[in-house]
């Protein structure tokens, strides 16, 4: 724990994911999958995102239950405390502060282009509130209060990196170098896990139809029928190709899964149909989630250490957040406490 704290010569790494109901293999294979491994070289920060949840509304026992079991199921994937900090982001009480501040610099115009705020708008629209409008201003205030070097997240969420960076910019601007500015990264294979019914769209956990998604809960004889019923073409051939939308999506998955490329995939299902396929694809899914499942339901059980794992690091991202927001409050002008 002491490592993060000084040990900060280590490039920074900082992301964060909402505890809304049980998370997906996008979300899995776009990003968590993604965050192991920089445990081993950088000085990563991790949290839940909370306070971005409630710009939908949230029931609050479910809601409740969703924050532990998305924190035991971040465990489970391999977020090591020992190397790393893992917080939950209500629990750090800068990151509001810093996205009023940031609010204040950041572009009506800007907010507005923004495509998640126009899709959930149009999908919420008996509560299109003003929190879900300024949601990116919270997300910058998240990453630029440890001034990350680096931010691993899904496509989906390049649109708003990027609007970090123009607010860190704009910040540093007017008043010298306050913030660093992040850079996204994403993926080279499952950046953009698409619906399993509708493979124009994304794999998302608030997706009506569960057939669409996998979780990375579900149990092995869920995942194995939702790959069956997975929609595909008429073609029947096993290639990655313009206009199967369907077929491409499961090889990314397939080739995110076991490291396999295209034209290997290819070469496997040659002369084969797509229930051998997906199958296949089906089965890679249910071993690669086997034994995460298997330490969720450890963890999970353990309400008391997920407490001390949390609180740990919530103490420690509250004093290097603290830092930030100070340097920023006193170049704005604010008479510090
Ligand atoms: P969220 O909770 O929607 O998603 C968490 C991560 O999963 C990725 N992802 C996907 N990747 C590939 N294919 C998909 N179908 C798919 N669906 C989701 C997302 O790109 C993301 O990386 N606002 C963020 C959470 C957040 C955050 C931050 C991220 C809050 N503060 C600071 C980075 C830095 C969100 O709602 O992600």
């Amino acid at each position: 724990m002491q490592q993060t704290e000084t040990k900060e010569r280590k490039k920074v790494i900082f992301s964060a994911i909402q505890p809304t109901g049980t998370f997906t293999l996008g979300n899995y294979l776009g990003a968590i999958r993604n965050w192991i491994p920089l445990q081993e070289e950088f000085n990563c920060i991790y949290a839940l995102a909370d306070l971005h949840a409630i710009t939908v509304r949230q029931d609050p026992k479910k809601f409740r239950e969703n924050i532990y079991e998305a924190y035991a199921l971040l465990l489970a994937c391999g977020i090591d405390l020992e190397k790393s900090l893992f917080f939950i982001q209500s629990h750090v009480s800068t990151h509001a502060q810093a996205a009023w501040l940031l609010n204040c610099y950041t572009q009506f115009g800007e907010l507005s282009r923004m495509t998640q705020f126009k899709d959930k708008s149009a999908r919420h629209t008996d509560n299109i509130n003003a929190g879900l409008f300024t949601y990116p201003s919270l997300m910058a205030g998240d990453i630029l209060l440890y001034q990350a070097d680096m931010v691993p997240v899904g496509a989906d969420q390049m649109q708003h990196l990027e609007l970090t960076r123009n607010i860190a910019e704009r910040f540093n601007g007017i008043y010298g170098n306050v913030f660093k500015v992040p850079e996204g990264f994403t993926p080279k294979v499952g950046a953009r896990v698409k619906s399993l019914q509708d493979p124009t769209k994304k794999m998302s956990k608030s997706d009506e139809n569960a057939n669409s998604y996998i979780a990375i809960l579900d149990k092995p004889e869920v995942i194995m029928k939702k790959f069956r019923r997975a929609v595909t073409d008429s073609e029947a051939c096993v290639r990655y190709a313009e206009g199967k939308d369907g077929i491409n999506n499961l090889m990314g998955i397939y080739s995110a899964v076991t490291g396999k490329s295209n034209a290997e995939i290819e070469q496997e299902f040659d002369g084969k149909g797509y229930g051998d396929f997906k199958t296949a694809v089906g089965e890679a899914v249910v071993e690669e989630l086997r034994p995460i499942q298997e330490k969720f339901g450890k963890y999970i059980q353990d309400k008391a250490y997920l407490k001390e794992c949390y609180e740990k690091s919530a103490e420690i991202a509250r004093k290097i957040s603290q830092r930030t927001l100070d340097k920023a409050m006193k170049k704005i002008g604010f008479v510090l406490k």
